[in-house]
């Protein structure tokens, strides 16, 4: 399965629309027995500041096992970009709690379309990340969001990344990261990725708004970005992609074997 496309299929469902055929069913609203239960499906929760590396990392390790991937990012920063194309004020709370509740978004072929329009790279700008800070410090949208991000805890589990996925979203999960890197380096990575898209940077900029970025995830009062007290901190300073992606597997496989033998 296209694990991008779970973010379409979570937000369609959570609409109350339909689920077309080969769409996820939310498995917090199914009534079968036969149906797995919620807390026995596997989570690898990954948090982590601004340009950690936490989107790569979950991104390999879910095709690694063949478990589904959420980007919670992308949530907030499609609920920033529909509300700057409809000129709400990214502080009316009640205003972007409806937008977000009610956020039409579908993944085809690696691409986002946000109520049909495509939106792949717009969502990525620099822009749309500070606004997405911003409107993830109102809990009310927050909280129109949470059941929608619960409802990608799918068989045969789920990695997610994000901010409060370890101590909000999905505090139970089997494994718990909190990755971490050095502003510096962030600030490297994240310029060469716009370089990369072609797009402008200056890194001094970057590093400013990193920090300021890091400033509100943490301070906000609502789910602010903080280290889980049970969740296993990875620095990826110095450290390849590979490298970070094998111990995550590592202490996934550490964890399994663990409780399979109480
Ligand atoms: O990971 P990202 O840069 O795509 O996230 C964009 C913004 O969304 C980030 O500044 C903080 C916010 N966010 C959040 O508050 N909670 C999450 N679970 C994910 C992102």
């Amino acid at each position: 399965m296209n694990q991008k496309k779970l973010i379409a299929e979570g937000a369609e469902v959570a609409e109350g629309k339909r689920p077309k055929k080969g769409f996820l069913q939310p498995s917090a609203s199914s009534a079968s027995s036969a149906v797995q239960s919620m807390v026995d499906i596997p989570v690898i929760a990954i948090d982590g500041p601004s340009a950690s590396g936490k989107g790569t990392i979950a991104e390999r390790v879910a095709r690694a096992l063949g478990f589904h991937y959420l980007d919670s990012g992308a949530l907030y920063r499609l609920v920033a970009l529909a509300a700057v194309k409809e000129a709400t004020r990214l502080d009316d709370e009640a205003a972007l709690a409806r937008r977000a509740l009610h956020l039409h978004v579908t993944f085809e072929g690696g691409e986002i379309f946000l109520f049909g329009q495509k939106v792949t790279e717009a969502i990525r700008s620099e822009e749309c990340g500070i606004g997405a800070s911003r409107v993830a410090a109102l809990p009310a949208v927050r909280a129109a969001l949470l059941s929608r991000q619960r409802a990608f805890r799918q068989p045969p589990g789920l990695v997610a990344e994000g901010r409060d996925m370890t101590t909000v979203v999905f505090p139970d999960a089997t494994l718990k990261i909190f990755l971490t890197a050095s502003a510096e380096i962030r600030a490297e990575r994240r310029y060469k990725q716009l370089k990369e898209k072609g797009i402008n940077a200056n890194i001094r900029t970057l590093l400013q708004e990193l920090h300021e970025r890091d400033q509100r995830d943490s301070a906000r009062s609502v789910a602010p970005l903080q280290k889980a007290a049970d969740a296993r901190e990875l620095d990826s300073t110095g450290l390849g992609i590979e490298e970070i992606v094998r111990q995550v597997l590592d202490w996934y496989r550490q964890k399994v074997a663990g409780s399979q033998t109480l």
